[in-house]
């Protein structure tokens, strides 16, 4: 007999691992990495492979093993209940790991720390395109390519212009991006390794143009042409800064202080905005399409647009006495501490660590920002307050970016934007995999449908004496 983890009870699927079976039953029956569920409407005991074990020792059964529990021939068979994902892999992945218990953070299992101590955004763009980090000669020529994909056509820049001044930054973003679908038709053929690689290199290299521009056209001001001679995250800033000097020359510690942001906001595996490029991509549609759905998804306060939320809740506070009593209305479920939590670290979050190290080393040139004594405070009560150490509730990478974008005299709405042009390195790297991987489908979910079911139809005249009308 099996080890069953509960009393059988009917319409119920009890579970049992091979793990847990003694030695002698694990010599004499199943193989081993097999799991054995008995379904106790029926009596009837399947056994299913735990058919992969990742790199970080999750173990994985394919659901659709579970269609074989039926109560009878009719029957689809057993489905899973996964809102928003909790328990389920959606694809096969070399990009990124994560392991939030212990809080670390690797892209193509380089430590995050180790990528911005010693790398450059572009080569970490590179290792998380191509998988391994370049030589020397790779990364020239990479860099050189990036470069010569910054341009954005003329048209596109009228699309940004076209905006109303208060547009946000990421509707900008998510428009421009899709119309780019129309100026690279063969973007369509995402079946040819040499086109995507293609479509990826510009990608990277004209986001950043049309995120710079998005700045500008908010504040009234001429568009700047990317400037060949300096970094990506030089250009970056020149594209948003320069004014009427002959050439823009960035503050080598905030050059570098945006590279390294760049580089922790890269990838971040199977987050909702990767799912969302990886979903639309899905399909079979063209990058370009895919990434803009991507913004999209990062454009929402619960992703990316928490460093934004950061802000107006530090300024909300306004000062280090009233902290407490946020944190009261936090804990009494009034509303939550934005840039705390995270659905997959349960420990502190290692992007927020960097960026906190960061921001002293840009406000060393700024000058403080007076919202980081109130940031201090609230992190130095959460982390010692039960409510926050029971939910396992930490500072996630959007507590302190947003007073390094404010250091930098960014306004909220663009800090989101620089996210995503940061991020978008990531979804392509998401997108070639999904797109080369044999075993991607259409994505597709399934639903538990809990409506009505075969009724008949009531002609509108008789609808209210029926008791049929909708309340609304
Ligand atoms: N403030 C207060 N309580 C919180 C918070 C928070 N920021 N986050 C989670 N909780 C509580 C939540 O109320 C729940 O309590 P209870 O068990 O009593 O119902 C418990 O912690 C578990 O929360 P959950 O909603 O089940 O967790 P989740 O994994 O679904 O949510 C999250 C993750 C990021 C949506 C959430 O933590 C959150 O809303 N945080 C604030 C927004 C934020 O900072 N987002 C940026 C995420 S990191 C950037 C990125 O990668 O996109």
């Amino acid at each position: 007999m099996y080890a069953r983890w509960r009393p059988a009870a009917a319409g119920r699927v009890t579970i049992s691992r091979r793990a847990r079976m003694s030695e002698t039953d694990r010599r004499t029956e199943m193989p081993e990495n097999t799991l054995t569920i008995t379904d106790n409407r029926t009596g009837k005991t399947i056994t299913v492979p735990i058919s992969e074990r990742s790199s970080g020792g999750d173990e994985t059964i394919r659901a659709p093993e579970l269609r074989q529990l039926r109560v009878n021939e009719d029957d689809f068979g057993i489905m899973t209940y996964d809102p928003g994902f909790m328990d389920t892999a959606m694809c096969r992945s070399t990009i990124t790991f994560i392991d939030g218990d212990r809080g670390i953070l690797e892209y193509r299992g380089y430590p995050i720390g180790q990528l911005c101590e010693q790398s450059t955004f572009l080569e970490v763009g590179y290792l998380l395109i191509h998988g391994e980090l370049p030589t020397r000669g790779a990364y020239e020529q990479w860099v050189s390519e990036i470069k010569a994909n910054v341009m954005v056509h003329e048209s596109i820049r009228k699309i940004v212009d076209a905006q109303p001044l208060n547009a946000h930054p990421m509707t900008i973003l998510i428009g421009a991006i899709s119309a780019l679908s129309t100026f690279y038709p063969e973007a369509h053929n995402i079946h040819d390794a040499e086109s995507r690689m293609l479509q990826t290199k510009r990608l990277i290299g004209k986001v950043p143009t049309i995120a710079a521009w998005a700045y500008r056209h908010a504040l009234g001001l001429p568009f700047v042409q990317p400037d060949d001679d300096l970094t990506y995250a030089g250009n970056f800033l020149s594209m948003m800064y320069k004014g009427t000097e002959q050439k823009y020359v960035p503050d080598p510690v905030l050059e570098r202080a945006l590279d390294v942001l760049f580089i922790l906001h890269a990838d971040h595996e199977q987050n909702a905005s990767a799912n969302a490029v990886r979903a639309v991509a899905s399909t079979e549609v063209d990058p370009y399409s895919a990434v803009a759905a991507g913004v999209a998804a990062l454009y929402g306060p619960l992703h990316g647009g928490a460093n934004e939320a950061v802000l107006r809740m530090l300024r909300e506070i306004g000062s280090v006495k009233r902290v407490p009593e946020f944190l009261k209305a936090v804990e009494s479920g009034e509303r939550p501490l934005m840039g705390f939590g995270h659905r997959v670290y349960k420990n502190y979050d290692p992007r927020a660590r960097k960026i906190k190290q960061t921001a002293y080393e840009v406000f060393e040139v700024t000058g403080v920002n007076p919202l980081l004594e109130i940031a201090l405070e609230l992190e130095r009560i959460a982390l010692s307050d039960d409510y926050f150490i029971k939910r396992k509730l930490y500072p996630n990478v959007d507590f302190y970016s947003g007073l390094i974008y404010e250091a930098l005299k960014l306004p909220p709405e663009m800090f989101t934007a620089l996210f995503a042009l940061a991020r978008t390195t990531g979804w392509c790297a998401q997108w070639m995999e999904g797109a080369a991987d044999p075993e991607q489908k259409l994505a597709r979910p399934r639903q538990i449908y809990a409506g009505h079911r075969q009724r008949e139809f009531v002609p509108m005249g008789q609808r209210e004496h029926a008791g049929v009308v909708a309340r609304v």
